[in-house]
């Protein structure tokens, strides 16, 4: 039994005992829990700390590697270092209700003996909340005194919660941190409880804490800065007999310490809850002699302490703490089951049906907000519309592949869209941002307007993608629960159609494509449309690895991904070293990336890392910057495609150097840092646009089209094969194939009756589906290095009438390849 569970019986057999206790107990009914406790950890605050920091950053995307071992540095180092270095208050001043004993005289007592000034209430009564007197805070505030510390008292009821306030402020000038600990029993069974026990209880716990809380708010507001803590308590958590005016009262302590940590965040005012449990005159009648000793209220207030310092970024935390022992609590969910078909009435049968899976708590999920815990209801409603069909499954078996078909509510699902206005001054800011220099003159129509070449750095199509996935939409992922603490920029993909205008509107759609789970965390493939008007100008891929979410049994691999490629196996054909400046991640956060970690010292030792670091973005602009140089002149109309995966930080101020092979149109590159040979981007490429399809050249007059000799082939192939395909095709499809973003030819394939024919022109019946493509897009899907899908969506190929037949494609080409 643990050892909640112990005292709860103890508690329970004193109650019991008590001539006016009548249990309550419900037979057969076992207690559910819906609270689970974590296991204790020494400096369980610490990682939490870090990471609630790195969540104040704009979503990542920074790479893995730059956050990779964070918990581990940062557990080894600052874990030393919070030891060493104690924790004061000078200069705080701290309101602690119902501090004349108890918990909260300890609470008073470690405040003052850390430099705090301390007001100490205490309404003076009896536990059960008889009588009033002033004794009990006095000799605190002596006691604090004599040792030569700081307190006033104050012998208001917490019900008066502005007077409280105002003894702070007069005595002290201002009020910092608030502690609502006064408290009293009304312990009563249920069916005796009188209005007047329930009342008071609730006046006192829960109406006293907002009463005062609410006094000292907008102080803490204005001086952005506020520590509050709310005292509730294990019968609040899980129940006691007896207890339900106060269960009620302390259960609801949480809902208004969860919200007002949501609220208070911005003014950096955190608020967090203890269930406590120690020897006190609340619990000398309940607990024995021999316990009550080794559960001194000197074994809560270190947390209560730690919990309050400027240092502590918990918000929103819930914690059991006793006899020197800390734990911290979290919402757990089942799976769940979807028991509600399309166009269906739900049942009482179908709940009935479902019931043990809706119970089972294995792979179950912890939410954590508000957004989570509806998200999941929003799934089941696209999931119910989407195919109706119901889950009856229970075995584990199938609750994993529940937990991979929670991916598959994920998958596909569009972030809210996204418009962004650019103009000169934010491309050139972005050129800055990645080297471009007066130093070298051919950077000049990056950086100057007036320039008659003034062109947008290709790079420049990640910036608005990745404003439109750091809008807070990721966290609203059906199925996914992301802690954007550990989400890891991994890999990056660009592609461009056509070049960025210099200055322009882009409206982004982004949307699922997979998510892939690696074990050790999982892969959310975000793709990203940028379109300028109608016309879809760039598409990125961000990979983003949250760490720690894998090992659930998704799949690990997926077409959708845009692969990294090695480099070659020989010495690179060209190397181009820069400098960056100190200035660096300074001048690049500019155009967009705020993350803390590239410009705040302290932000980024308690990450790990010596000095801010690069962002690794920026790395990526120079890598690119660097093959546009070497390998196409500059001309923003030859960069096609990059993709790159990050693999190191960098610093501002560190050499990078990027080796460069060429073979045909596509540049491999790695990209290192000189000195320490470290290589911070690997695997990476950039497809260049050959020269010669660069220019506008219009084909004249009957020139060779590749695509003709192909549909004049299908045509002979048909007299042997057309039968069979026209069965299984059973269309009728237009070609309008373009050359230089003109269409030049049209072409039939009437798969749909007879044996099947081919012919050039416009079709003569109706077709059923139109599909406009260039000539080499149409040579790349036959020869099947183009998905007809992926040319789609990615606007190469486009389709009129029935698109859904575009799906045939692939069969006419793969299936038949003989055609
Ligand atoms: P305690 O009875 O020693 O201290 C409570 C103090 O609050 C008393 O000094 C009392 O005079 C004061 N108080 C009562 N009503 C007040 C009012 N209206 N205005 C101002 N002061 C008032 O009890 P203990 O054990 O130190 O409890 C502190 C808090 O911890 C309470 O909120 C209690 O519910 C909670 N708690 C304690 C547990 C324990 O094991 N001791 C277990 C779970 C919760």
């Amino acid at each position: 039994m643990t050892f909640l569970g112990k005292f709860s019986c103890r508690l329970s057999s004193r109650l019991e005992a008590r001539p006016d206790y009548i249990p309550q107990r419900a037979e057969g009914y076992p207690r559910r829990r819906t609270w689970k406790t974590t296991a204790s950890v020494s400096f369980p605050e610490t990682n939490r700390s870090l990471a609630l920091r790195l969540r104040h950053c704009r979503p990542l995307p920074y790479p893995q590697s730059e956050l990779r071992g964070f918990c581990q540095r940062v557990c080894a180092s600052v874990k030393t270092e919070l030891m060493a270095l104690p924790l004061r208050f000078d200069g705080r001043v701290v309101l602690v209700t119902g501090a004349g004993g108890g918990l909260g005289r300890a609470y008073a007592l470690a405040f003052a003996e850390r430099g705090a000034s301390v007001v100490v209430n205490d309404l003076g009564g009896d536990f059960k909340g008889f009588g009033k007197g002033s004794s009990a805070a006095d000799k605190v505030v002596e006691e604090i005194r004599r040792k030569g510390g700081k307190a006033v008292a104050n012998y208001d009821s917490v019900e008066a919660g502005e007077k409280l306030v105002k003894t702070a402020l007069d005595a002290f000038g201002r009020i910092d941190i608030v502690i609502n600990n006064a408290g009293i029993l009304r312990d009563r069974s249920f069916s005796r409880i009188s209005d007047e026990d329930w009342d008071i209880i609730h006046r006192v716990h829960l109406r006293g804490s907002f009463q005062v809380t609410r006094a000292a708010w907008d102080h803490m507001k204005k001086q952005n800065f506020g520590r509050i803590i709310m005292t509730t308590s294990a019968s609040g958590i899980y129940g006691n007999f007896g207890q339900a005016n106060y269960s009620a009262a302390k259960l609801g302590l949480l809902g208004l310490s969860n919200t007002l940590a949501l609220e208070g965040k911005k003014n950096n005012i955190y608020c967090n809850t203890i269930a406590p449990i120690a020897g006190s005159r609340m619990t000398e009648n309940i607990l024995p002699q021999n316990m009550l000793e080794s559960l001194k209220p000197d074994y809560v207030a270190p947390l209560v302490l730690w919990l309050c310092h400027e240092s502590c970024e918990e918000n929103g935390g819930l914690f059991e703490v006793g006899a020197g022992w800390i734990g911290k609590l979290r919402w757990e969910r089942t799976l769940g089951a979807i028991v509600r078909q399309k166009n269906q009435p739900m049942t009482p049968e179908a709940v009935k049906a479902d019931w043990i899976q809706i119970c089972d708590f294995e792979n179950a999920s912890k939410p954590r907000s508000i957004e989570e815990s509806i998200g999941k209801a929003m799934e089941s409603l696209s999931k119910i519309d989407s195919d109706g069909r119901v889950s009856t499954n229970n075995t584990s078996h199938e609750a994993s592949s529940t937990a991979t078909s929670g991916f598959v509510g994920a998958i596909g699902h569009k972030l809210p869209p996204f418009s962004s206005a650019y103009t000169e001054l934010e491309a050139i800011m972005y050129a800055l941002g990645v080297g471009a220099s007066i130093k070298e003159p051919k950077d000049l129509k990056f950086i100057y307007e007036g320039n008659s070449d003034f062109s947008c750095l290709p790079t420049f199509g990640v910036i608005i993608a990745q404003k439109s996935i750091m809008g807070g939409g990721l966290a609203e992922i059906p199925g996914l629960s992301i802690n954007f603490a550990k989400v890891l920029h991994g890999e990056q993909y660009l592609e461009l159609y056509k070049p960025l205008p210099r200055a322009g509107n882009l409206k982004c759609e982004a949307v699922v494509a997979d998510v892939l789970d690696k074990g050790s965390g999982l892969v959310i493939l975000m793709d990203v449309y940028s379109y300028s008007g109608k016309e879809l100008v760039c598409y990125n891929q961000f990979s983003l690895f949250l760490v720690g979410s894998g090992g659930i049994g998704g799949k690990r691999t997926s077409d959708k991904v845009k692969e990294a490629v090695p480099i070659p196996n020989r010495r690179p054909d060209a190397v181009l070293t820069e400098t960056t400046s100190l200035n660096q991640a300074a001048l690049y956060r500019l155009s967009g990336d705020w993350n803390p970690l590239h410009i705040d010292p302290n932000f980024a030792s308690l990450a790990g890392f010596d000095t801010p670091i690069l962002h690794g973005l920026c790395t990526f602009g120079f890598s690119a910057r660097h093959v546009l140089q070497q390998f196409a002149d500059n001309d923003v109309s030859r960069f096609k495609a990059i993709k790159a995966r990050f693999a190191k930080p960098v610093y501002p101020g560190q050499t990078l150097q990027t080796e460069m092979w060429k073979e045909g149109n596509r540049i491999h590159f790695q990209t290192k840092t000189q000195g320490t040979g470290d290589i911070v981007i690997s695997n990476a490429y950039v497809d260049l646009v050959p020269k010669s399809d660069t220019l506008d050249k219009t084909p004249s007059e009957g020139a060779e089209l590749q695509s003709a000799l192909v549909f004049e082939e299908i045509g002979r192939r048909l007299q042997d094969v057309g039968l069979e395909v026209v069965k299984k095709v059973n269309a009728v499809f237009e070609w309008h194939i373009t050359k230089g973003g003109k269409a030049v030819a049209k072409w039939t394939t009437d798969l749909k009756n007879g044996t099947g024919k081919v012919y050039q022109g416009p079709a003569k019946g109706r077709a059923d589906a139109t599909i406009i493509l260039s000539d080499e897009d149409f040579m790349d899907l036959v020869v099947g290095k183009l998905d007809p899908q992926k040319a789609f969506f990615s606007g190469r190929l486009k389709a009129r009438g029935n698109i859904m037949l575009g799906l045939k494609l692939q069969t006419i080409f793969k299936d038949y390849a003989k055609l």
